[in-house]
C-alpha cells in the first residue's frame, strides 16, 4: 500500500498576508501604548492647568534635542498609518465572523470594526484640530508653549467638540481594550479559556480607567478658564523655585 503524505503548501501571497496581519496587530499594540499615555497625560488637566503644561514641557524636551518629529513619526504616525490602511483592507475583505471567533464574541467582533471606522473619522478631525500637521488646513489650534489654555480654547471653540471627543474616546477605548484582548490570543499569550477570562477582566479594567481619564480630560479642558490661563508662568515659578 502506498502511503500519502499530506503537505500544506503556503503560497507567497498567504505568507505575506500572514506577516501583514502580524504587523497590523503589532502596530495596534504600539498605538495602544501611546493612547494610554496620551489619555492619562491629558487627564492631568483635572489637577490644574500647570500640571498639564508641565507634562507637555517634559515631552517637548525631545523637541529641544531635535528628535521630537522623527520619534513621533517612527513610534506614532507610521504605525497608526499602517494599522489604519491595512485595517481598511481587513474591513473591506472580511466576511462572516463565525469562523474566527466563538459565538459569544460576535458582537465584539462587529463593534471592533465599527469602532475602527469611528476612530478613522475622529482621528482625522483630532489631528486637524490640535496637531501641527493640521496647520496648512487652518487647524493646529494647540500650542505646546501655552498647552492648557490653547487646548482649552480649541475645545471651547465649538459646542460640538465635547460630544465629538466623548464619542471618539469611547470608540478608541473600546477598540483598544478589545484589541489588546484579541492580540493576546493572536500572539499565543492567552491560549486557554481561563487565561482569556482573566485577560478579559484586565482589559475591561484598563478600558474603564482610560474611559474615565479620557472623559475627565474632555471635562477638564471644557471647564478650564482660558482667560485666567497662566499655566506657563506657574510652571516657570515651580522650575525657578527648584521643585
Ligand atoms: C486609537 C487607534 C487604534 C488603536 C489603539 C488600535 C488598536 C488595535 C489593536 C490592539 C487591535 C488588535 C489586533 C489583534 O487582534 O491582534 C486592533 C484590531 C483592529 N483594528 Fe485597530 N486600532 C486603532 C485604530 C484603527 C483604525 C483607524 C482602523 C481602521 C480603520 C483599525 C482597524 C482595525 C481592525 C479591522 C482590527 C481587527 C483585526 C482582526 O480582527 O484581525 N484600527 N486595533
Amino acid at each position: 500500500m502506498s502511503s500519502q503524505t499530506a503537505t500544506t503548501a503556503i503560497s507567497p501571497r498567504e505568507k505575506y498576508y500572514f506577516l501583514a496581519r502580524r504587523l497590523h496587530s503589532l502596530t495596534g499594540l504600539m498605538f495602544s501604548g501611546f493612547v494610554c499615555f496620551h489619555l492619562l497625560i491629558n487627564a492631568t488637566v483635572l489637577t490644574g492647568g500647570e500640571s498639564f503644561q508641565f507634562c507637555v514641557e517634559k515631552i517637548h524636551i525631545l523637541e529641544h534635542m531635535g528628535i521630537l518629529v522623527p520619534v513621533e513619526m517612527a513610534t506614532i504616525f507610521f504605525p497608526i498609518a499602517f494599522h489604519a490602511l491595512f485595517g481598511i483592507v481587513i474591513l473591506l475583505t472580511s466576511q462572516s465572523n463565525m469562523k474566527d471567533y466563538p459565538y459569544g464574541g460576535n458582537i465584539r467582533y462587529t463593534l471592533q470594526r465599527l469602532s475602527a471606522v469611528v476612530i478613522l473619522v475622529f482621528l482625522t478631525m483630532h489631528i486637524w484640530h490640535m496637531h501641527w500637521l493640521g496647520k496648512p488646513f487652518g487647524g493646529a489650534q494647540f500650542d505646546p508653549a501655552n498647552a492648557t489654555s490653547t487646548a482649552a480654547a480649541a475645545m471651547q471653540s465649538w459646542s460640538l467638540w465635547a460630544p465629538i471627543y466623548a464619542i471618539g474616546v469611547a470608540a478608541t477605548v473600546f477598540h483598544l481594550a478589545n484589541g489588546i484582548w484579541t492580540a493576546l490570543i493572536t500572539w499565543g499569550v492567552t491560549i486557554g479559556p481561563r487565561s482569556q477570562r482573566v485577560a478579559g477582566y484586565c482589559c475591561v479594567a484598563l478600558g474603564a480607567v482610560l474611559f474615565v481619564a479620557g472623559l475627565g480630560a474632555v471635562r477638564g479642558f471644557m471647564t478650564y478658564s482660558v482667560a485666567d490661563g497662566n499655566e506657563t508662568a506657574a510652571v516657570e515659578q515651580v522650575e525657578e523655585s527648584g521643585h
